[in-house]
């Protein structure tokens, strides 16, 4: 809202009394509200958390959507988009009946187990036998009896009864001095299991948000961060109204240019952020000079070590040279680590450790006036999964040390092989200096794309990257199995030289519409064909209700 500021100093009302004399009463209204318009504008303008260039852009866009002939058009194009994604959601479910109300009757359980079973025998591919990059980190039949007869005696707990729940709750305490001593934290370190490493970042933001505010008196509280770490910075920056400072990576290193960083820097930033190491190139910031600034402005510094996980902490005792990445590096103050990733934890577990409990302190929320009662809970989820946390636990102390030092190794062997024999290709290159499992390929003789594309048509499933273009691999424990790296490689040789026969033609399919989204300048237009495609997923037939 506007406020109505007093003007004490005489000179400047004389000044204003001098400037509207012999105006109409109509005119002094009119200046005077355009100028309060116009300043309001400005004001709003200057303080979103965007930069001018994109908010010019948006705003352009936003203008030529309002022309009727651009709209229809634009939702013409958002409608075949749908349909298209539409139809894929279909076909993976073929066949599948849709139950859209409850059955009348309650069905056996034999009945239900088999459609279950229906449903999760779907998807072409094979994850099992390893030709997925990423996704599932870990899988040993062992330990899915093992979590699942943990998920059997832990399924109706919830953490947010601890009085009726108290063993849960030393679990989630004891995983969290667990993840703290893996990655060198002190007595002082503490934090939180929360569902996720997108849920471990949030919170990291709303802390130090919140600490930026409370006690550093910050107004517009920003983070800045490489250009490369997580969407969900961008996402925590978008929910909690933080804006966020990208800061461009080098070339060819793919890691963050420390100076940018250090110049991005202002009265303003809450937190610093690098990865250990970023999705798209598996690149590691470097973390010691990002540290050195916190230290020197006094901000906090998040590491990001949700990808890096128990991998990253595991690579040095196992022989391999890693720069420090945790609390040894003095200036780090909070790092996240997923433990369903590379702590092999069934899915929705994840910690965020901080230095000290000033900024978990800030992460938490306490409501005082409910009449529901004093209500406080620790991060973004009211009642929680007990089984997530004891599934967790159970699996930390499945591997112990040494399993996930054996574990390490496998997976690192494989990771350098795979990398060495690509280096070795001339029609492709690797980005930057892989630190762990992520091997990002890019290509200056054909568009990658078209790549990842024939191998797809090999079932295997790659990431695709943009600006620049790009698709990698996550190598996991299912890389490990007997004959899947070198069955990679093959497919990956053979390919590149069907590629080469031409390698100036063009992308087809989907493969060809995503490398297209890359290129259009309306943003806004691919968050349209983005929520199109979510939009997809919640696909049942219509007209049953
Ligand atoms: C996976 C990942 C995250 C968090 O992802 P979730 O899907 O929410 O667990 C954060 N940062 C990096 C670098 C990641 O790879
Ligand atoms: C489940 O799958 C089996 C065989 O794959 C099929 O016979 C059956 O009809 C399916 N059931 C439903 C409800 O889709
Ligand atoms: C780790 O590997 C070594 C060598 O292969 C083996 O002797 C040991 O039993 C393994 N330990 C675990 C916990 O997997």
């Amino acid at each position: 809202m506007l406020e109505i500021v007093a003007l004490p100093s005489v000179a400047i009302a004389t000044y204003i009394n001098r400037f509207f004399t012999g105006k109409e009463p109509w005119q002094i209204s009119a200046i005077t509200s355009i100028s309060i318009l116009t300043g309001y504008y400005v004001w709003n303008v200057l303080s979103q958390p965007d930069d001018l260039f994109e908010i010019a852009k948006k705003n352009f866009f936003q203008i030529l959507r309002k022309i009727p002939f651009v709209s229809k058009k634009i939702n013409e194009e958002c409608q075949k988009v749908y349909e298209l994604f539409e139809k894929e959601v279909k076909g993976r479910c073929e066949g599948l009946t849709y139950i859209t109300s409850l059955p009348i009757e309650p069905l056996n359980s034999d009945e239900i187990i088999n459609l279950v079973k229906n449903h999760t025998l779907r998807g072409k591919y094979r994850w099992n036998e390893g030709f997925v990059s990423g996704t599932v980190y870990y899988y040993d039949p062992d330990l899915v009896n093992l979590t699942a007869e943990v998920y059997r005696l832990t399924l109706y707990s919830n953490p947010i009864h601890s009085d009726v729940f108290p063993g849960i709750c030393k679990m989630e305490a004891e995983i969290i001095r667990i993840v703290a001593d893996l990655f060198h934290g002190s007595d002082d370190t503490c934090g939180s299991v929360t569902s996720g490493g997108t849920e471990s970042i949030l919170m990291a933001c709303k802390a130090y948000r919140d600490y930026g505010i409370h006690v550093r008196g910050i107004k517009n509280p920003e983070i800045v961060a490489p250009r490369t770490v997580h969407a969900a910075f961008d996402k925590a920056s978008s929910y909690f109204g933080i804006r966020m400072k990208h800061v461009t990576v080098d070339d060819d290193s793919k890691c963050v240019n420390v100076k940018s960083m250090e110049r991005a820097i202002s009265k303003n930033t809450v937190m610093l952020v690098c990865s250990a190491p970023n999705f798209p190139y598996g690149t590691m910031d470097d973390i010691k000079q990002i540290a050195k600034l916190g230290l020197k402005y006094n901000i906090p510094v998040h590491v990001d070590c949700c990808l890096g996980s128990f991998i990253l902490a595991f690579m040095v005792q196992v022989g391999y040279e890693v720069e420090p990445f945790d609390f040894a590096v003095p200036g780090v103050t909070s790092i996240s680590v997923d433990t369903h990733k590379y702590g092999f934890a069934p899915k929705g577990s994840s910690v965020i450790l901080y230095s000290e409990s000033k900024y978990r302190h800030h992460q938490y929320y306490a409501s005082l006036s409910w009449p529901g009662g004093l209500y406080g809970s620790p991060s973004v989820s009211g009642s929680r999964s007990g089984g997530a946390i004891a599934t967790c636990w159970a699996t930390l102390m499945y591997f112990g040390k040494n399993g996930y030092a054996n574990v390490t190794r496998k997976i690192l062997e494989v990771c350098k092989h795979i990398e060495k024999e690509l280096r070795k290709i001339n029609e492709i290159f690797i980005f930057g200096k892989p630190v762990s499992t992520v091997i990002a390929i890019g290509s200056k003789s054909f568009h990658i794309y078209r790549l990842a594309q024939a191998l797809n048509k090999k079932s295997w499933n790659l990431n695709m990257l943009q600006f620049p273009f790009g698709i990698h691999i996550c190598i996991t424990q299912l890389h490990t199995l007997p004959g899947v790296a070198d069955r990679f490689l093959n497919d990956v040789r053979i390919e590149i030289e069907n590629i080469m026969q031409n390698p100036n033609e063009n992308l087809e399919g989907q493969v060809a519409m995503y490398g297209m989204s890359s290129t259009l300048p309306d943003r806004t237009l691919v968050g349209d064909f983005t929520k199109c495609y979510l939009d997809a997923h919640y696909y049942t037939p219509k007209g049953n209700i």
